[in-house]
């Protein structure tokens, strides 16, 4: 099958997809995406997602390349185009081309890139049964993490010491030994008393769309949840870990650096909160996120 990229107002064989060598993405990192999950045909959560991403293009102040209901239009088509039916939508917003000047152009001229891969479920499904290993690395990024920038040069290096210690992410924590944040996930642990804790929406983290949704389905089933940052010590000690995120929703974490978690398989509370995640993707509801980012 031929896939299809959307680049500037084109539609465009994927392979054949490109952008210009001075757009401010590609030398400044100056530029915000985000990655929309497609289940059975259907964007979860892009309302989340999309509220998100005014959020990141308006702290930056990148011009919107058109509105809300336009990008929707055309994500579904790319959607449609390459036929994904689980995958995902990865949408990047730079402030465009222009000669090589660190400030920003007096006439930005946004460009948009929006393409779909289907992706299989098989490795998440995998991943919730037997549980994964993480490391735990300082965090060695700006101070905007809130804002959903292509510059992630720290998080690649976390993820590939990651991949080098044969663990599936790295937990990253701050100067007084807090953690922040996966690489590319949300942290989060289960206290003694069954307490969900995950640290505060803050510049210090990205706010996480799956995070807010997994608060909209734990505040249905009554659990509770605490926002506060927690420290390496009381990760490795957790009763649970798990981490959540866009492409692998909540994922259970049974091994921090060399201490095992629990028994060494995924908790109770994570495999309950995990449910939850399958019966809402596969529901009707589709945006319980909404709403939820603040500005
Ligand atoms: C640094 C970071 N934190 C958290 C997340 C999880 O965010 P979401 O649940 O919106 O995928 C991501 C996702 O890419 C990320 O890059």
């Amino acid at each position: 099958m031929n896939r299809i990229a959307y680049v500037n107002g084109q539609y465009t064989a994927h392979h054949a997809a490109a952008v210009h060598v001075e757009d401010r993405g590609y030398q400044f990192s100056d530029g915000v995406y985000e990655v929309i999950p497609v289940v059975a045909g259907k964007q979860i959560d892009s309302v989340g997602h999309m509220e998100r991403l005014a959020r990141s293009l308006s702290e930056l102040r990148i011009p919107a390349p058109m509105s809300e209901r336009a990008m929707n239009l055309v994500i579904n088509e790319v959607i449609r185009r390459n036929r994904v039916r689980n995958g995902y939508v990865y949408l990047q917003v730079t402030r465009g081309v222009a000669p090589r000047d660190h400030a920003f152009p007096t006439d930005p001229d946004s460009a948009l890139v929006i393409y779909a891969r289907p992706k299989s479920s098989a490795a998440r499904k995998s991943n919730a049964e037997t549980g994964v290993a993480v490391i735990t690395v300082p965090d060695q990024r700006w101070a905007r993490r809130d804002i959903k920038t292509v510059s992630l040069l720290p998080n690649c290096l976390a993820k590939q010491a990651a991949k080098e210690a044969g663990a599936y992410e790295a937990f990253m924590y701050d100067r007084e030994g807090m953690i922040t944040e996966g690489s590319s996930t949300n942290a989060w642990i289960v206290d003694q008393e069954g307490r969900l804790i995950t640290r505060p929406a803050s510049n210090d983290i990205l706010n996480g769309v799956t995070r807010l949704a997994l608060m909209a389905l734990v505040e249905e089933a009554g659990l509770e949840i605490v926002e506060r940052p927690f420290s390496v010590e009381e990760l490795r000690s957790a009763r649970e870990v798990f981490l959540t995120s866009s492409s692998g929703m909540a994922t259970p974490v049974v091994k921090v650096d060399d201490r095992v978690i629990g028994n060494g398989r995924p908790g109770s509370v994570t495999c309950g909160i995990m449910e939850r995640f399958e019966s809402y993707v596969s529901g009707d509801e589709t945006e319980i996120a909404a709403g939820r980012i603040s500005a």
